[in-house]
């Protein structure tokens, strides 16, 4: 394996594109949950506590459940060769799974993973190289949220002679739908195959499962992780507290928030921009939208996306969505 990777960079990530948006979230005492990948310290954070506390990690009924999801959209594919597109891929690994699936079936495979994190999309690239020769593997760092060219970039750029099988996985909990999934359903050609995973509210009363699944939020790993957005900017340990909380946001949907209370001034500088805040402010550091799969195929179908096979685990905190265009 080469000891170079060529990684192509969007300008939505830019440093003067994600400059602006840190100070927008500062400003708005909301973070972008991008930052929250930004440097490879956080991106480690985030692997190590996605591994101890992922269902998918450690529930095999839940590794299941996209194994069945997987065969589902290789068994469509007719065409010799599959482009995967990993949207968010962070570290790779479900991809990667998907893509060693379609390899045995004697497809010839290319992957593009595509994440806003320079090092995720590094360690995405690492993870699939088992299994995809490095020439068919195109690293692409891009800001979902805010890049508008993307489909012409990828019908252009990437194998259009190949079908296509776009994943879009763990994302929907941390964008605001109205936002996303336009975006999402826009990189979505009608012969695509979208596979989609959403973390669910286990359980038929909303509130009772949003409840359960707090556990996995409100812990060490996940606090040190969140917190480090914050401490980075030169606030201390010390000027507040991270609390979590169920709230209800947009359409109804639940979700998990974690605000930061400051219990104490604080001035947060970034090169010349100066945010002052006061005992008692509250900075919305993370959410994490849980959906139930009737809340899915609902929210997919606002947006053209159709839902043609899904599957949820056992323990209903997971499910994964096969769709196409409507
Ligand atoms: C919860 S992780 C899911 C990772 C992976 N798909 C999985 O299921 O294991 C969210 C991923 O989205 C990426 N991300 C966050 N905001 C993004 C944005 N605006 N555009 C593209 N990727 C983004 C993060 O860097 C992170 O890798």
């Amino acid at each position: 394996m080469s000891s170079v990777a060529s990684v192509r960079i969007h300008a939505s990530q830019f440093p003067e594109n994600v400059r602006r948006d840190l100070l927008a979230s500062l400003r708005t005492r909301r973070a972008n949950h991008k930052f929250h990948y930004d440097s490879v310290k956080q991106t480690q954070k985030w692997l190590t506590l996605h591994q101890a506390y992922s269902p998918t990690r450690t529930d095999m009924d839940c590794q299941t459940v996209y194994e069945q999801g997987f065969q589902a959209a290789a068994a469509r594919i007719k065409s010799q060769r599959v482009h995967v597109i990993g949207l968010g891929c962070g570290g790779g690994q479900k991809d990667t799974r998907l893509l060693k699936l379609l390899k045995i079936r004697g497809r010839e495979i290319f992957y593009s993973p595509c994440d806003v994190s320079t090092a995720m999309v590094l360690v995405a690239r690492q993870t699939a190289l088992a299994v995809v020769p490095e020439k068919n593997c195109f690293p692409f760092v891009c800001d979902l949220a805010t890049a508008d060219d993307l489909s012409a970039d990828f019908d252009s750029r990437f194998t259009h002679h190949a079908s296509r099988i776009i994943t879009f996985f763990g994302m929907i909990p941390n964008f605001e739908p109205q936002i996303i999934l336009p975006k999402l359903a826009s990189l979505v050609r009608t012969k695509d195959l979208l596979l989609f995973s959403a973390n669910l509210a286990p359980g038929n009363n909303y509130a009772a499962g949003m409840k359960k699944i707090l556990p996995q939020y409100d812990n060490p790993l996940t606090r040190d992780w969140l917190l480090t957005f914050l401490l980075d900017l030169g606030v201390g340990l010390g000027d507040g507290e991270l609390r979590f909380s169920v709230a209800t946001g947009t359409l109804g949907l639940k979700r998990v928030v974690a605000d930061f209370h400051f219990t104490r001034r604080c001035r947060i500088e970034v090169e010349n921009a100066v945010f002052n805040f006061c005992a008692g402010e509250t900075f919305r550091l993370f959410f994490s939208y849980r959906y139930t799969p009737e809340r899915v195929c609902k929210i997919l179908a606002r947006y053209g996306l159709k839902v043609c096979g899904q599957w949820t685990a056992p323990s209903e905190a997971e499910g994964v969505f096969l769709c196409r265009k409507a």
